[in-house]
């Protein structure tokens, strides 16, 4: 192979590494032999999507050979809808993900910083490292939530974003509403804070909704996304919902046709779809949850309290981390180790239906012997 010319690839990227996935279900099987597996590791909602998300899926399929709308027009008005706010204060993008990359690039020079708990969802790391920002961290407070006091403390003359990520990945912990709202009051004028409710949907019934912080005229950017609740991930959809002028500027930084034409279609008929559907996945999740905790409880282990649809489970060293991970994928249950998020002595494990949740719980118990 030829050398590349000298210097090429960034400074920034010396630092970055590369997003680790969790295993896919096919890789797992051809590796280890196994017919069956089961995965919980990369907090997707355990169910598809809803039956008109997949009926819009069809139905577009003879119309691909068309770029798709780059507004999104059809799911930022049903959003615009539901939501009570205006279209130019909701942006569609390629997941949360592809925003993070977008309102990074748009904010963040080299030596700008980013505060954020740790640990936590890793890819606000990676999107600033690779601008050449800076991290600050703060430390959660024990039961796995952002401690919204440390992440004040840990801003200088140089944070130029805080985000708060509530439920928080990988540990499960939200914010109390109260606390969010006496967060932003305190934050500093030079730093815009950022919501990331990824889980929004799971939170149980009193816990904060960035929409209605908006709608009260809250200086915020939320990002949310059709991953996990709605069962989406596949296809690629979020929205961040924040003031217009930030999202002019994600504007101009975004690549036009992220968002693809079937993503759009079932993004909006999942929104459109009756409110009832989405709350029975949610009370479902809850159950299952729980009876999860008190297995793994009966264990002998300690997972955190959880607002989401994973726990994070210390398991006392990173050695037995890796030991018991590797143990239950040669029994062919994939979960996630929580090193890259910051967690290396514990494994989070994504919470699934009763049967996939009593699979893992059996594995558990012979990988720990
Ligand atoms: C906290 C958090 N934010 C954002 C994302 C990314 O979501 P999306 O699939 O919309 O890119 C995830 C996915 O795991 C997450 O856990």
């Amino acid at each position: 192979m030829p050398d590349l010319p000298p210097n090429l690839l960034r400074p920034a990227l010396e630092v970055v590494q590369p997003y680790q996935p969790g295993r896919p279900i096919d890789e797992v099987k051809q590796e280890l032999g196994l017919d069956s597996v089961v995965k919980l590791a990369s907090n997707e909602g355990p169910w598809p999507p809803f039956p008109a998300a997949v009926q819009a899926i069809r139905d577009c399929a003879e119309d691909q050979r068309l770029y798709p709308d780059p507004g999104a027009w059809a799911l930022r008005d049903a959003l615009s809808e539901r939501l009570s706010l205006p279209t130019d204060q909701i942006m569609v993008g390629a997941g949360i993900d592809g925003l993070i990359t977008s309102i990074c690039r748009a904010t963040l020079d080299p030596g700008d910083a980013l505060a954020l708990g740790w640990p936590s969802f890793v890819q606000w790391r990676l999107a600033t490292l690779t601008q050449g920002g800076e991290i600050q961290t703060a430390e959660l407070a024990r039961n796995g939530s952002y401690d919204l006091d440390a992440l004040l403390a840990a801003i200088t003359p140089a944070t130029k974003l805080a985000v708060v990520v509530s439920p928080n990945n990988p540990t499960g912990g939200a914010v109390a509403a109260t606390d969010l709202e006496g967060f932003l009051d305190r934050l500093p004028g030079h730093v815009m804070p950022l919501l990331d409710e990824a889980y929004f949907e799971y939170l149980p019934p009193g816990g904060h909704d960035g929409a209605e912080l908006l709608r009260d005229g809250r200086r915020l950017a939320v990002f949310r996304t059709f991953s996990k609740a709605y069962g989406l991930a596949g296809l690629r959809v979020g929205y961040v919902l924040g003031p217009a002028k930030l999202l002019a500027g994600l504007a101009k930084v975004r690549n036009a046709f992220d968002v693809t034409g079937p993503a759009q279609v079932a993004a909006l008929a999942s929104v459109r779809s009756a409110p009832e559907h989405l709350s029975r996945r949610m009370d479902e999740i809850a159950t299952e949850r729980s009876m999860l905790a008190s297995g793994l409880s009966a264990l002998g282990l300690q997972p955190l309290p959880s607002a989401a649809n994973f726990v994070l489970v210390p398991m006392g060293t990173a050695e037995r981390a890796n030991a018991v991970n590797d143990a239950l994928l040669r029994l062919g249950v994939i979960v996630r180790p929580a090193g890259p998020f910051g967690a290396p002595d514990a494994l989070r494990i994504t919470v699934g239906l009763a049967q996939q949740n009593a699979r893992l719980l059996a594995a558990l118990a012979s990988a720990l012997n």
